[in-house]
């Protein structure tokens, strides 16, 4: 009985490792003018949020813990960053135009009160992505007034 319980752990084992080789493209991209931090003028509390509870979903530049690059969990962790990305990505905000702009605020507006983001999955294990009721507002506000900006822009 130990004799077959070793020789499971030892291809259980085996198996861990092959999955290793298996790893998806790691989302570390170059930060450019397209970036919204070089395309919005957002103040520190704001950009703070942004990057603690958002970048590593929504961006190209994600902060991956030691763990998130272990297969299976490097697969589940890209897989949200796909989907997340496909939606909306931080890093392009340049590349849309001020209506996709306005809508993509209303977005964030609608996500984040209603606590669906950042995923609860994520902040599990993030705790400075937890987001309180204050930070919650203050994202929710920014959301409002850079929406109410870039549409005042539009008519001028
Ligand atoms: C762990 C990854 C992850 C984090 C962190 C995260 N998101 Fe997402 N987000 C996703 C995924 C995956 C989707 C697409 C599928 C879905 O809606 O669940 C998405 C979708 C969205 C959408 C589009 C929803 C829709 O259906 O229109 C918005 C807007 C959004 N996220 C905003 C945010 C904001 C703002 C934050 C930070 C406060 C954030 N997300 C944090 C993974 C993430």
């Amino acid at each position: 009985m130990r004799k077959i319980f070793r020789i499971v752990i030892f291809i259980l084992f085996g198996i861990f490792i092959i999955l290793q080789f298996f790893q998806p493209e790691t989302n570390r991209g170059e930060v450019t003018s397209n970036h919204i931090f070089n395309q919005e003028a957002i103040p520190d509390t704001v950009k703070i949020l942004l990057k603690n509870a958002c970048f590593d979903c929504h961006s190209n530049q994600t902060n991956y813990l030691w763990y998130n690059k272990i297969a299976p969990v490097s697969w589940l962790v890209n897989k949200h960053i796909v989907a997340g990305k496909k939606e909306l990505n931080f890093s392009d905000w340049g590349k849309l135009n001020a209506i996709d702009k306005v809508s993509a605020l209303g977005d964030i507006y609608d996500e984040v009160e209603r606590k669906k983001m950042p995923l609860k999955e994520y902040t599990a294990m993030h705790k400075k992505a937890k987001l309180s009721d204050e930070q919650i507002k203050l994202l929710c506000d920014w959301t409002e007034e850079t929406g109410a900006k870039i549409m005042s822009s539009l008519s001028e």
